[in-house]
């Protein structure tokens, strides 16, 4: 984990081995000005050159072995006029992945100059979001080589006047808490799959539990049985490892609503005899959206927000075995309906299936969500951008907002009546497919909408493309992208 700390000093006396400048390309930002003063002209001289522009995301290293920072490293943030949030956590994200390459600690002025943006916590946090966010790697099955890679052991937020260092100090905390929570995640996702089995994201909740005094229940494969929930034992039948349902309960007094996740927690996808012809190496991240919501319950119980939440995760293994369901299969979920399923690789509608049967059992619930790798063609119509199905429109604002506030960015996805149509079975309740190749994630929310009492009360987010990133981002390096962490924190705090 790397260490922020807040320090008052004036900008041309800051003793780093590397100040963070950030700029702009329609004029200079104020810190640029007053340390381009400093190194007499050295800056406005890269500039005057075209060496460099201040466009976004572009870099630029200056060497000032005399001056109190012994490195400045150059961070365009494109047009000032319309600079956000979003864009200062992208250019804190380029400069610590440049930046760890020269120095183990920098230093990044917060309070200068920062256009339209006017809350210091808000900048503050969203700079050591970039840093924290921007400098992870997953390391954990590296053994060579390790201490080559150069890490980033600490960062200083600069301020300038005393009353700047308490909102600076608070942003910071935040920003803190919010990115090692979606590091977290993050890790989960990128751990294999044989390190992340049903049992071991059991093992990784009672951890959970136990460090913030959650309440935890898991219902055994023989505690399913008797609870009638045959869609997600059928999914997990084909596994040595059985599937098990994770109940997680957060509880803060002062709460006013009683919020109930569920995530999707397939530890491995492999299609079952549906089997994949693609991708099958990435399906370890089929458990992304069980945890979003580990991750989600360690920033809330981290920052002690008020709220009421339970999280139900769906663990399983979808594989392929003597005894694994098959394809053609009916079976029944707990609120009583049947599913024919007629692909095993629309697997994770079944677990939740059941997960959300049980979410709408609890009495007292006022929102239920679900969060789930759910269908590549959410993949294919957003990218990494976040689907969002709910009949209920402000709830589907309330959510695209928290994401656009955050940088979890989502977006809305259909979900009508005519989707229907497309799930009917000719003999059972309703089929596991829509119609092939049409309004994928819309048959997938659908679907789950027959397991949820109170639809209005429900969305469902298809994380089929945010999950993974296979390419390199500002603030991300490839892989797991703990989507839904830094949304989900933001919208439970706003109710
Ligand atoms: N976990 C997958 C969805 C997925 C695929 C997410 C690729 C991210 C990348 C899900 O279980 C699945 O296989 N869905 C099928 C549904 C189809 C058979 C109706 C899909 O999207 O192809
Ligand atoms: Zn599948
Ligand atoms: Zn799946």
């Amino acid at each position: 984990m790397v260490a922020g700390s807040v320090l008052k000093a004036r900008l041309e006396e800051a003793k780093t081995p590397l100040l963070v400048v950030f700029t702009h390309e329609d004029g200079d930002s104020a810190e640029f000005r007053r340390i381009d003063k400093a190194l007499k002209g050295q800056l406005s001289e890269l500039k005057k050159n075209k060496e460099f522009e201040g466009k976004a995301m572009t870099l630029s290293l200056l060497r000032t072995p005399s001056s109190p920072f012994k490195r400045v490293l150059l961070v365009g943030l494109g047009k000032k006029k319309e600079l956000s949030l979003e864009m200062l956590r992208r250019g804190a994200g380029v400069a610590v992945k440049a930046a760890r390459e020269q120095a183990p600690e920098i230093a990044i002025p917060v309070s200068h100059d920062r256009g339209g943006l006017k809350r210091l916590d808000a900048v503050a946090q969203a700079i050591a979001e970039g840093v924290i966010l921007g400098g992870y790697r997953f390391l954990k099955y590296k053994t060579q080589d390790v201490e080559s890679l150069k890490q980033l052991k600490s960062f200083t937020l600069l301020v300038e006047e005393k009353a700047q260092a308490k909102p600076a100090q608070r942003g910071l905390e935040k920003g803190a808490i919010l990115s090692d929570s979606v590091n977290y995640a993050r890790d989960l996702v990128n751990t294999p799959a044989a390190d992340m089995s049903p049992a071991a994201l059991e093992e990784e909740s009672r951890r959970l539990a136990k460090r913030h005094n959650l309440k935890l229940t898991v219902f055994d494969a023989a505690e399913l049985k008797r609870r009638g929930m045959g869609a997600i034992l059928s999914v997990g039948k084909g596994s040595a490892v059985l599937p098990r349902m994770i109940i997680l309960e957060y509880r803060r007094p002062g709460a006013k609503k009683h919020l109930v996740l569920c995530g999707k927690g397939v530890c491995y996808d492999s299609g079952g005899y549906n089997i994949k012809t693609t991708m099958l190496e990435l399906m370890k991240d089929d458990m992304g959206g069980a945890a979003a919501l580990l991750g989600t319950l360690d920033a809330l119980a981290t920052m002690k927000t008020k709220a009421h939440v339970t999280v139900i995760l769906g663990a399983v293994e979808n594989l392929i075995s003597g005894s694994a369901y098959k394809t053609g299969d009916v079976v029944k979920a707990s609120n009583g309906k049947t599913i024919e399923v007629l692909n095993t690789d629309a697997e994770g509608r079944v677990v939740l299936a059941d997960c959300l049967s049980h979410a709408s059992a609890i009495k007292d619930a006022d929102m239920i969500l679900d969060i789930a790798t759910l269908t590549g063609a959410a993949k294919v119509a957003l990218g990494t951008v976040g689907g969002v199905l709910t009949p209920n429109d402000r709830l589907a604002k309330a959510l695209i907002e928290a994401g656009e506030e955050t940088g979890d960015r989502a977006w809305r996805l259909p979900l009508w009546e005519e989707h229907k149509e497309d799930i009917k079975s000719d003999i059972a309740d309703m089929k596991n497919i829509g119609y092939p190749m049409t309004a994928g994630a819309s048959a997938g929310a659908v679907f789950l909408q027959e397991f949820v009492a109170k639809p209005e009360l429900w969305a469902h987010i298809d994380i089929g493309g945010a999950v993974y990133d296979d390419r390199e981002r500002p603030y991300l390096p490839k892989g797991a992208t703990g989507w839904g962490v830094r949304l989900l924190t933001r919208f439970v705090e706003l109710q």
